[in-house]
This record gives C-alpha cells, structure tokens and sequence, in this order.
C-alpha cells in the first residue's frame, strides 16, 4: 500500500509538469472545433483588403509606419473614402461566381480605422468618413445570403491608439504623431495602466463584432508585437468561444489560433494540420493603381491546386478602391477561376491532400474515399502523363469536366513480385483545359502505394 502510494506521488511529479506542457497551447490548438468543418471543405476563400489606404491607393499601413506619409495626411484620407459604389450584393455574388465559400474583410488594420459603427472609438468610417454607413453589416448580411461564411480580419495591434505602444519595432514614422485622444473616450478609466486599457478596448471592440455580426472567423493580425500574455490570448480565446462555440481563429493569436496562415509564398512541404495560404493578386494587399504586375488567371489556378494538393485553402486577395469597386483585372482572373473550379468541381470542394511527392510531377488529390485519385496537370504533356508506384487495379481514366475514358497502359514494373509499372495516359489535345487539366483515375479499393526504393526481380519469366 505504502509502495503504491510513493509509486503514485513520484509518478504525480514526474508527470505533472509533462502533463503541463501538452495542455501549453500548440500552433495551432488543438481544441475541436466544429467550425474546422466548412473550412477544411472552403478551398477557397477571398480576402479584402479595404480602408483609408484605398483612398490614395497607398500601402495599408505600413506606408504611415514607415514614414512614407505623416500621420496627419494618412489619416486625412478619411475625407475622401466615399464607399459611393459599395455593392455588398455583387461583391457577394461575384465571390461566389469565384468559387468561393467565404470572404475576410479588414473590419480593423493596423492603422486603427474601423470599418463598423464601433462605440468604442470615433476612428470609424461613420464618425470619420462621408461614407457614413456601416460597411461590415451590409457586408457580413451580403455574404450570408449568398451562402457565404463571413469573416472579418482584425488587426490586435492598433498605431492610432493612445494606448498603444509597438514594442518590436520602435514606432518610426508614428513617434511624435499628434494622438487622437479625443478619439478614444477614455473617461472611468484613468486608474488603468495604459496596457490594461488598451486591453480593454480591443477586446471590447472584438465583443462589438462578435455581438453585431456573429462572424464564422475571425483573422488575426498583427500580434507579433506582444506576448500570449500580453494580448491575454488564452482570455480572448475563451471569450470568443463564448460568444459563439464555432467561430474559427486563424494562427495569429500567438498560438491560440485554429488554423495556420502562410503568406505570399506557396508552402514547398506540407503544413502540419489545418492551413490556409494567402496570397495577393497582383503585389499589394490593398488598391494600388500602379502596381499592375497581377498574377495570370494560370498563376493563381496554378497556385490554388498546389494548396489543394497539400490540404489547405488558399485565401486570394483583391484591393477595392475607396468607392467599394474592384479593378476589372482582379474580377476577370477572379471569373476565370471560378469558370475552372466550375468545370472541375469534383476535384475541388470534397477531396483531401493526395499522394506524397514523387508519383506524379505536380500536384494531386484524393476523393473522401480514396478510391480516386486526381492529377493535376499543370504543362501540356509531351506523349503521355506519367503516374508511378500505384499498386491499385485502374478502373477508368478520364479528364475531369470532359465525358471521354482516356486511353492508357502499364509499362514495365513486375506485379508477380510486387513492383508496379509506370501508367501511362495519353491525353488528346481536345480533353486539355486552357489552364490546368485534371485527370481522374479511378481505382479498386483504397489507393495502396509502394514507395520502396526499388529491388530486384526474383522470380522472372
Ligand atoms: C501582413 C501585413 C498586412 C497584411 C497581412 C495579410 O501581416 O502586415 O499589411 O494585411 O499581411 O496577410
């Protein structure tokens, strides 16, 4: 009895502390949440990067951060944001014709200006702008009734705020701007430190959202500047969860998140867990009229197959003016992917993360079932596609979004010994799509795969 007991207490010190660090958050939680669900099917979600930046079509922030233009004229551009064309409806509608299942729109950038009717400053589109109106409602009460989830990108560091110091970067362009502090009613709270304060605001205006627009997801930016602790995460979590059990966080809640965010450069391996990459459509994240270097409709069909390829989502980004239109250049390649995704539907919302690298040259997926498999083509082929190491008897092959059986055959392997032959698909140029083909193989049973270094053959004919 003695023995157990001392057994019991040694195993409670030994363990506790491991027991501590697997509760410690991981990147990202770990924690179920229902919401994981319509995001892992999305695919494709389209990201907004709208604000008073979109008015001198300026970098969103940064430019102010960096000096580029004072405080005072950055702000000043709230004078001009009309938001006189802003067409919740047809942005809704053309996200949709895109192919995608959800939108992110800036309610908040770094640069502190919300785009909603916040009481709890007056750096806000109604306060500030002629535009008057609150632009997240209409949006978010768009998106729903197309279907759409909605999402709101919310930065947690704030350069307005009197409150607010960068930590990680000394605030360079910002450091003698006058602040608004009549902006930031703050009567009641001068006992606070001005951390606690500021803690209190972002939380209260990330209640605000929660409360007026129940989103479905919420995008974290900007936390790179404090700690967990600092930003009271683990806090912020547990109150978003509250107010509602599904809404999902991206990573940049320093660890607190659900999902991980590459930006700007396509993952080369495969990201652990659930991932979104996001990525802008030609170099900036919001309008800039001279940058016209877009990406081609092939770049980014290109891009987002080799994010279906891996499992995640890809999170495509355009940059309305200030009047709420958006460039012809990004709705046509936005039109163009959706006449794609239409076209090769089965290869896109239902499948999973497909085979590991060196079967196929480029990107493939699998159906829920694994009994297809899907291939990617992404140049023109040269006599044939090759497909190695498949151990699975072919049933069919056939060019998604087309109604013909492909020809192929097996050359080499020895299945008498258990290595498989190379498949070979001849396409014909009529069954080549002007972006990327997708071939569908189908197979017997589930896919089996042999990823042996090769041996040799014991027993030949
Ligand atoms: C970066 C930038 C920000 C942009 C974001 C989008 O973190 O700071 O301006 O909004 O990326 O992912």
């Amino acid at each position: 009895m003695k023995n157990k007991l001392t057994i019991a207490l040694v195993l409670f010190f030994i363990l506790t502390p491991f027991l501590r660090a697997q509760n410690a958050p991981d990147r990202p939680f770990k924690e179920w949440t229902k919401g994981m669900e319509w995001f892992k099917n999305a695919k494709l979600g389209i990201f907004i990067h709208w604000g008073l930046y979109s008015v001198k079509g300026i970098s969103e922030s940064w430019s102010m951060y960096h000096k580029r233009i004072s405080f005072e004229d950055y702000m000043a551009q709230a004078e001009g944001f009309t938001a006189k064309n802003y067409d919740p409806k047809a942005w809704a509608k053309l996200f949709k014709e895109a192919g995608a299942k959800y939108a992110v729109l800036t309610a908040k950038h770094h640069d502190g200006f919300a785009l909603w009717r916040t009481k709890l400053s007056n750096m806000n589109v109604v306060e500030k702008s002629p535009a008057k109106r609150d632009l997240v409602a209409l949006y978010s009460d768009a998106l729903r009734e197309e279907g759409l989830k909605v999402g709101l990108y919310f930065s947690l560091c704030d350069w307005s705020h009197p409150d607010y110091k960068p930590v990680v970067f000394p605030r360079k362009g910002i450091v003698n701007a006058p602040y608004p502090t009549d902006d930031y009613p703050r009567e009641g709270q001068e006992r606070l430190s001005p951390w606690e304060r500021f803690v209190m605001f972002y939380q209260g205006q990330l209640k605000e959202l929660m409360q007026n627009y129940n989103p479905d997801l919420l995008w974290f930016d900007g936390d790179w500047e404090h700690s967990a602790e600092e930003w009271r995460a683990k806090e912020l979590r547990a109150m978003l969860k509250n107010a509602n059990r599904d809404v999902i966080l991206n990573s940049r809640l320093r660890g607190y998140g659900d999902y991980k965010t590459p930006e700007q450069g396509v993952p080369v391996t495969k990201p652990d867990g659930p991932w979104e990459f996001c990525m802008t459509i030609n170099d900036s994240w919001g309008w800039q009229p001279n940058d016209t270097n877009f990406k081609s409709s092939y770049q980014i069909i290109r891009t987002f197959v080799e994010c279906l390829g891996m499992g995640g989502n890809l999170l495509l980004d355009v940059g309305p003016r200030e009047d709420g239109t958006i460039p012809e250049p990004e709705v046509r390649r936005l039109k163009d992917l959706g006449g794609w995704i239409k076209k090769h539907e089965e290869a896109v919302y239902s499948t999973v993360a497909g085979l590991p690298w060196g079967h196929f040259y480029g990107p493939t997926t699998l159906s829920p079932d694994s009994q297809t498999i899907y291939l990617y083509v992404l140049n023109n082929p040269k006599e044939f596609v090759a497909l190695k190491g498949l151990h699975n008897k072919i049933k069919k092959i056939r060019a998604v979004g087309g109604n013909k059986e492909l020809k192929w055959k097996i050359s080499g392997g020895a299945p008498w010994n258990n290595i498989p032959g190379v498949v070979l698909i001849t396409v014909p140029k009529e069954e080549l799509d002007p972006f990327v083909t997708v071939l569908a193989v189908e197979i017997e049973g589930k896919v089996k795969l042999y990823r042996a270094p090769g041996q040799a053959v014991k027993l030949n004919d």
